[in-house]
C-alpha cells in the first residue's frame, strides 16, 4: 500500500478487504487479534487523507441478514484500536452503505454489515458473484485486500472485486505471505510441524505436503482418533471419520520410509460427556493410555505424558508451525494440551509459528504473550492452504 499511498489517497474511497471473523460470545468479542491486525493498514490509509471503507464477513450466515452475525460489534472495537470514530452501515450495497460512504470526510472510516448477508459474496455461480462485486465496486475508487484469513475463499469481496479497482495487498497480506514464504523455503532444522483440531480432512493436503518438508509431525486435538483408530487402536466415541482411515494409514507408511517422526498421543484425558464450556463446572476427565479408551468416553485433551513427549519432541525445534488445539481448550480440564505446546513453542529458541484461528485465539485465551511467538498467523485455513503449495484467490487477484 505504500505505493498507493505515494500515488496519493487523498480524498480517495478505499475499499479495505478485512478478515473481522472474531469469535463472538453473544455480542462480546472474545479475542480481537483479527481486529487488532488490520488496523494498522486502516490507520495507515486514513492517515494519507483517504475514505476507507472496511468489510468483512462473520461466520457463516446464510446469504441474508442474521443479527446473530452482525459486524456492529467488530465496528466498535475498530473505533477503541484506532482511537476514532468508526460509522458502521447496517448493510453492505444499500441505501445504508451508499450513505455511509457518501458521508466520508477524507481520513474517516466506515465499516460495512456482514458482506455474506448477500449471497453474491459466496455463490458458486460467477455471474451472481460478479453482480455482487460491481455493487460493492460502485461504492470504491481503490481496493487494498488484507483479509489474509479469508484469501483462500473464491469469493465476490476476495476475488471478483479487486479485478474490477486498482488494487493492492495491504501491510497484514505482506507479511502472512512472508512469513509462511519462508517455511516453504529453506527451513532451520529440526522442522517441527504440530497439527490438532477437529478434523483430519481438514490437514490432510498440509500433511502430504509437510511429509516433504518436516522431521517431525505431532500431532493431537480431535484428529488423532482417526490416526490412532488406524494403528488398530480402539477410541471410544471420540471424533473419528472413518473414511479417512486408508489416507492416514498411507501417510503413517509414508513418514516411516521418509524418516519423517509422525508421533501421536500416548495418553489422553476421557469422559462420557462433553464439558459445559459456558459454565465451566468441573469436569472430572479419566486419564488413559491411548490404547486403551474405554467404548463409552471420549478423548478431549492429550495427557500428561503426551505433553511432556511433544514438549520433548519441541525443545530442540529449529522451525515450528503448530496449527490447532490440542484438546477443548475452552474448559479448564482440557486446556492443558494446548497449553503445554504453547509453552513448549516459548520454551525452544527456533523460530515459531501459530497458524489458524483457533490456535490462535487459543494462545491469547490462554494468557500467552502473543509478541513471544515469532509469528502468530491470523489465517486458519488460509495459512494451512498456502503451506499446501495452493493458489489461493484472493492472493492471486492481487499479484499483478
Ligand atoms: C477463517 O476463520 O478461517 C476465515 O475467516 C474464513 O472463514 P470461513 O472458513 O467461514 O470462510
Amino acid at each position: 500500500i505504500d505505493e498507493l499511498i505515494q500515488d496519493g489517497v487523498e480524498g480517495k474511497r478505499i475499499f479495505v478487504r478485512a478478515d473481522l471473523n472474531v469469535p463472538l460470545a453473544g455480542t462480546t468479542i472474545t479475542d480481537d487479534g483479527r481486529i487488532r491486525a488490520v488496523a494498522p493498514t486502516i490507520a495507515k490509509l486514513a492517515a494519507a487523507g483517504a475514505k476507507v471503507i472496511v468489510a468483512s464477513h462473520l461466520g457463516r450466515p446464510k446469504g441474508a441478514p442474521d443479527p446473530q452475525f452482525s459486524l456492529a460489534p467488530a465496528a466498535a472495537r475498530l473505533g477503541e484500536i484506532l482511537g476514532k470514530q468508526v460509522s458502521f452501515a447496517t448493510d453492505t450495497v444499500g441505501d445504508s452503505a451508499k450513505a455511509t460512504v457518501a458521508a466520508l470526510a477524507n481520513g474517516e472510516v466506515t465499516l460495512l454489515e456482514n458482506l455474506r448477508f448477500n449471497a453474491g459474496e459466496t455463490s458458486k455461480d460467477d455471474a451472481e458473484r460478479g453482480a455482487f462485486a460491481d455493487a460493492l465496486a460502485s461504492l470504491a475508487d481503490l481496493y487494498v485486500g488484507d483479509g489474509f484469513g479469508a484469501v483462500h475463499r473464491k469469493h465476490a469481496s476476495v476475488f471478483d472485486l479487486p479485478a474490477r479497482l486498482p488494487h493492492a495487498a495491504g501491510d497484514l497480506i505482506a507479511t502472512e505471505v512472508g512469513v509462511l514464504k519462508k517455511l516453504t523455503e529453506d527451513v532451520a532444522r529440526p522442522y517441527v510441524v504440530v497439527l490438532g483440531g477437529a478434523k483430519v480432512s481438514d490437514k490432510l493436503g498440509v500433511i502430504d505436503n509437510l511429509l516433504e518438508k518436516a522431521d517431525r509431525i505431532l500431532i493431537g486435538g480431535g484428529m488423532s482418533y482417526t490416526f490412532l483408530k488406524a494403528k488398530g487402536h480402539e477410541v471410544g466415541i471420540s471424533l473419528l471419520q472413518e473414511d479417512q482411515i486408508p489416507v492416514c494409514l498411507e501417510y503413517l507408511a509414508r513418514a516411516e520410509k521418509r524418516g519423517v517422526e509422525f508421533v501421536l498421543p500416548v495418553d489422553v484425558l476421557v469422559s462420557a460427556d462433553f464439558p459445559d464450556l459456558k459454565t465451566k463446572a468441573a469436569a472430572n476427565p479419566e486419564l488413559v493410555a491411548s490404547d486403551a479408551i474405554p467404548a463409552d468416553k471420549e478423548g478431549l485433551d492429550i495427557g500428561p505424558k503426551t505433553r511432556e513427549l511433544y514438549a520433548s519432541k519441541l525443545a530442540d525445534a529449529g522451525t515450528v508451525f503448530w496449527n490447532g488445539p490440542m484438546g477443548v481448550f475452552e474448559h479448564p480440564d482440557y486446556a492443558n494440551g494446548t497449553k503445554a505446546v504453547a509453552q513448549a513453542l516459548l520454551d525452544c529458541d527456533g523460530f515459531t509459528v501459530v497458524g489458524g484461528g483457533d490456535s490462535a485465539a487459543a494462545v491469547r485465551i490462554l494468557g500467552f504473550d502473543e509478541n513471544a511467538f515469532g509469528h502468530i498467523s491470523t489465517g486458519g485455513g488460509a495459512s494451512l492452504e498456502y503451506l499446501e503449495g495452493k493458489t489461493l484467490p484472493g492472493l492471486a487477484a492481487l499479484e499483478d
